[in-house]
C-alpha cells in the first residue's frame, strides 16, 4: 500500500504517467518518503524489520526474539537509517553458521538504548571446541560493508563463537561497546573473539570492554584502524593477524592506544604466517597496561603456522615501521610465561621504534631471532 501510493505520488509529481501496460510500481522515488520511525518487537519482529527495513528512517527493535536458525538481517537499509536496540534481543538455538545479526549500509547509526542487551545466550553452544569442532556454532554480528557509520553503546552478552566481524567497511566508529562472554571462562567458551577486522579502512573503536576467551581484537588486514581506551580481559590480547594466506594480506597504519589487557594469554601479539607474502606496516602500540598475562607479554613472530613460534621465520611478510612504546607490565607475566618473544626472518623486521617497554614477571624467551637493534627480548 505504502509503495503504491508513494509511486503514484511520485509519478504525478513528476508529470509522468505510466502506460496501462506498464506495471504500476516502477518509479523509484528520489524524495525520502520513508516512514519516520518503525518499531518491531517479539517473535516476528526480526522478519518484519527485515521486510520493511528500506521504508523506515528509524528502526526500533524492542525486545525482539529472533527465531532459531535465522539472521536479524538489516543488510538492505536505506542511507542514513538509525537502528535502535531496546530491551533484550534474543536468538533461538540451532546449530548453524549464522550470522545471528547483520547490518550493512551507508551513513547508518546503530545505538543501544539505556539498559538494552543483545543476548545470543552462547552457553547453549559452548562445548570447549569453538569453531574447531563439536556443535556448529553461529557467528554473532556481521558489521560488513558499512560506510560512514557508527555503532554506539551496544551491550552484547555470551556469543556462541566470534562476536563482531568487521569487513569491507570504510568509515566505521564503534563507541562504548561491551562484549561480555566471561561466563565462557568456566563454561566452555572458545574462539569467542571480540573484534575480527579485515579489508576495512578508517575504523575507530573506542571505549570497548571485551571479556572473552580468544583475541580481544584481531586485525587480519586493513588500513587506518584505531583501538583506544579499551579493556580486554580473559582472552588472547591485542592482535595483528594472523596475516598471510588470505585474499588481503596488508595491514597498514593501525594504532592500539591507552588500553588495558588483563587475565589474558598474551598482551600484544603480531602474527605473520611463515612462508606467506604480504606486509604489516605502520603498527603502533602505545600506552598499553598489562596485568595477569599467562603466556607472552609481547609476542612478535614471523613463524606463525597456526600455532605460535613454530619453525623457521620468513621475511616476505615484513613487519616495518612498528612502534611499541609506553608499555606498562611490571610483574605482569606469570612466572611460567615469557615476557617478550621476537622471532623475525633474516630481513623481515625493520624501522622499529621501541621505548619505555617494561614487561616482567616471566622468563626471558631465549630463541629470539633477528631482533631489530632498538628492541630486545632481555628484560
Ligand atoms: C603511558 O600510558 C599510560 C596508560 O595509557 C598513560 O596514562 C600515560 O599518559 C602514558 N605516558 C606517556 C608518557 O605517554
Amino acid at each position: 500500500m505504502f509503495k503504491l501510493s508513494s509511486s503514484l505520488l511520485f509519478a504525478l509529481a513528476a508529470g509522468v504517467l505510466a502506460s496501462p501496460a506498464d506495471p504500476l510500481i516502477t518509479a523509484s522515488p528520489t524524495l525520502d518518503k520513508r516512514a519516520s520511525s518503525c518499531t518491531f518487537s517479539g517473535s516476528d519482529g526480526a522478519a518484519s524489520a527485515s521486510k520493511s527495513q528500506a521504508a523506515c528512517a528509524t528502526i526500533v527493535l524492542s525486545d525482539v526474539a529472533v527465531p532459531s536458525g535465522t539472521t536479524l538481517d538489516l543488510s538492505d537499509l536505506a542511507d542514513d537509517t538509525t537502528v535502535i536496540f531496546e530491551g533484550t534481543t534474543t536468538w533461538g538455538y540451532e546449530e548453524w553458521d549464522g550470522p545471528l545479526l547483520q547490518i550493512k549500509g551507508n551513513g547508518i547509526t546503530v545505538k543501544g538504548a539505556s539498559g538494552a542487551k543483545l543476548n545470543p545466550d552462547g552457553a547453549r553452544w559452548w562445548d570447549t571446541e569453538g569453531s574447531n569442532g563439536g556443535k556448529t556454532k553461529p557467528k554473532f554480528f556481521y558489521a560488513h560493508d558499512l560506510s560512514d557509520s557508527s555503532i554506539t553503546d551496544l551491550y552484547i552478552e555470551n556469543t556462541p563463537i566470534q562476536a563482531v566481524s568487521i569487513n569491507g567497511c570504510d568509515g566505521l566508529t564503534i563507541t562504548d561497546m561491551t562484549i561480555d562472554s566471561s561466563a565462557g571462562d568456566a563454561g566452555g567458551g572458545h574462539n569467542t573473539d571480540g573484534f575480527d577486522i579485515g579489508s576495512s579502512s578508517n575504523v575507530i573503536i573506542t571505549g570497548a570492554k571485551v571479556y572473552n576467551q580468544d583475541d580481544c581484537v584481531a586485525i587480519n588486514s586493513g588500513t587506518d584502524i584505531t583501538f583506544s581506551g579499551g579493556l580486554c580481559s580473559g582472552g588472547h590480547g591485542l592482535s595483528i593477524g594472523s596475516v598471510g594466506g588470505r585474499s588481503d594480506n596488508t595491514v597498514d597504519t593501525v594504532t592500539f592506544e591507552d588500553s588495558e589487557v588483563t587475565k589474558s594469554d598474551n598482551g600484544i601479539r603480531i602474527k605473520a604466517k611463515s612462508g606467506e607474502t604480504g606486509e604489516i606496516k605502520g603498527v603502533t602500540y602505545s600506552g598499553i597496561t598489562l596485568s595477569s598475562i599467562n603466556k607472552y607479554g609481547i609476542l612478535i613472530e614471523q613463524n606463525y603456522d597456526g600455532g605460535d613460534l613454530h619453525g623457521d621465520p620468513t621475511s616476505d611478510l615484513p613487519i616495518t615501521d612498528l612502534t611499541i612504546k609506553n608499555i606498562s607490565g611490571s610483574g605482569a607475566v606469570s612466572s611460567s610465561g615469557h615476557n617478550i618473544a621476537i622471532v623475525c626472518g633474516s630481513t623481515g623486521c625493520s624501522d622499529w621504534t621501541w621505548s619505555s617497554v617494561d614487561v616482567t614477571g616471566g622468563e626471558d624467551y631465549d630463541s629470539c631471532q633477528n631482533v631489530p637493534s632498538v628492541a630486545t627480548c632481555d628484560t
